[in-house]
């Protein structure tokens, strides 16, 4: 294998962990209504059926941010595809309802480690000029994974349907069982991934992360990128800096600020809610899952886009014109609702429109810029922040959408996102900063303020 192949078949492995958050996070959705009625759910039950996922992740996330500096990238991300299996196993074999919870708040945990670790690492293992377009993979990934998830629920009903065996008498357990496909296919992937020379280096191990670089990169690139790395290293042993000294305060707030108002442009609410939107636009919803299909079709092809071209015209151009686009589908929504025009082509042509654009920008820029732009002491701690902050933001959206959505009514609902979106374009085109093309070791004087 050569350089190239060798780099893009470790970064697509490890962006096989973007697929399973996104398989684990839209399996859910056609399951819960079985699950509902075989164990005779309460809306309290049923509630903590999709928040025990997002409870595992929020734990997860923390756990990475704990143990990934001391065991390494490459042993999180393993821990985090087991935690994948045993949870594909544990619901789809759950004889109560509290171990079928317990399952999926260990899966829920393996998506929040990896949502920390898989970016992190392609992040760090990426080349400079190419780091954009990989973690890009891992949005792509998951966006992936959410399709597969519709799919396989599909299928999986599709048999229910047309079967008298026993197996197929309670679809959800092989709507949860299917997860362990890719659980193991991931694990087994992870075999030929090696450990990222950037983790190497702050624990002392140089001699094994040059003989990683030297079968990833040319022999003088690879050489170059060792003496920054460890440059960058003495430089941040010289000063000790933590993750709240003053200098780290702009990236931090950066990353939590993006982090947070991707979640604030209502994604999961359009990706999860769409069907109830749409039900509550008169528009019939006997096919849910054909709407489902288009819009996670869409948010997938659209996110090529960003892969294409997010090192070439840079991550602020994607965020600027992504949003912009986002802003104008909202606010043009609200107003449909507003004015009751919601019969006709326009609502989904709208929302197609609200997909496109977030799967080229904020889908996978967040990701990219939050993995960017700390320096290597402190990434895990601070990639930790913000993604707990983001995992918080899906939490308040999910649980405050609905009730919005009933009081304030569809039309605010979306001004709101689009209110939010504003905000963002605005923190984006003021205070974040273009990274593309620098290398990590760059980051520490180009965009974290001089100590
Ligand atoms: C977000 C997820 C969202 C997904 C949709 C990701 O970047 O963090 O919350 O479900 O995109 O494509």
């Amino acid at each position: 294998m050569n350089f190239t192949k060798r780099t893009n078949y470790i970064c697509l492995a490890v962006a096989v962990g973007g697929l399973l958050f996104g398989f684990d996070t839209a399996v859910i959705s056609g399951a819960i209504s079985f699950v509902k009625t075989q164990f005779d759910l309460s809306t309290v039950s049923e509630g903590w059926l999709v928040s025990s996922g997002l409870l595992g992740s929020i734990i997860g996330v923390f756990t990475t941010g704990i143990i990934s500096d001391k065991i390494g990238r490459k042993k999180s991300i393993i821990i985090a595809a087991i935690m994948f299996l045993i949870s594909g196993f544990g619901c789809g074999f759950a004889a109560s309802f509290s171990l079928l919870i317990t399952a999926r708040m260990i899966g829920g945990i393996g998506v929040g480690m990896a949502s920390v670790i898989s970016p992190m690492y392609i992040s760090e293992f990426a080349p400079a000029d190419k780091r954009g377009r990989m973690v890009a993979f891992y949005q792509l990934a998951i966006t992936f994974g959410i399709l597969l998830a519709y799919f396989s629920n599909a299928y999986i009903l599709s048999l229910s349907n047309n079967s008298t065996s026993e197996l197929f008498a309670e679809p959800w357990r092989g709507m949860f069982l299917v997860m362990s496909v890719p659980s193991v296919i991931f694990l087994f992937m992870l075999i030929k991934v090696p450990e990222s020379p950037r983790w190497l280096v702050e624990v002392n191990k140089q001699n094994e992360a040059k003989k990683i670089l030297y079968t990833v990169r040319p022999k003088p690139a690879s050489e170059k990128e060792l003496s920054d790395i460890e440059n960058a290293k003495k430089r941040a042993e010289s000063k000790s800096v933590s993750l709240f000294h003053p200098s780290l305060r702009i990236p931090l707030i950066i990353g939590i600020v993006i982090a947070v108002l991707q979640q604030f442009s209502g994604i999961n609410a359009i990706i999860y809610y769409g069907p109830n939107i749409f039900q509550s636009a008169g528009i019939n919803t006997s096919n849910a899952l054909l709407f489902q299909v288009i819009i996670g079709s869409v948010n997938f092809l659209a996110t090529i886009i960003a892969i294409a071209y997010a090192d070439k015209y840079g991550r602020k151009f994607l965020l600027k014109t992504g949003l912009t686009g986002i802003i104008i589908s909202l606010i043009l929504c609200g107003f449909l609702f507003y004015t009751n025009n919601t019969q006709g082509i326009f609502l989904l042509v709208l929302m197609i429109a609200y997909i496109i654009c977030f799967a080229f920008s904020i889908g996978p820029v967040t990701w990219i810029i939050i993995n960017e732009i700390f320096p290597t002491h402190v990434r895990v701690k601070a990639v930790t922040v913000c993604t707990m902050a983001l995992w918080i933001a899906v939490w308040l959206v999910g649980q405050f959408f609905p009730w919005l959505l009933e009081k304030a009514g569809p039309a605010y609902t979306f001004w709101a996102f689009a209110f939010f979106s504003l905000i963002n374009l605005i923190f984006s085109l003021t205070v974040v900063k273009e990274t593309s093309g620098k290398t990590l070791e760059e980051m520490d004087t180009a965009f974290v303020a001089p100590h």
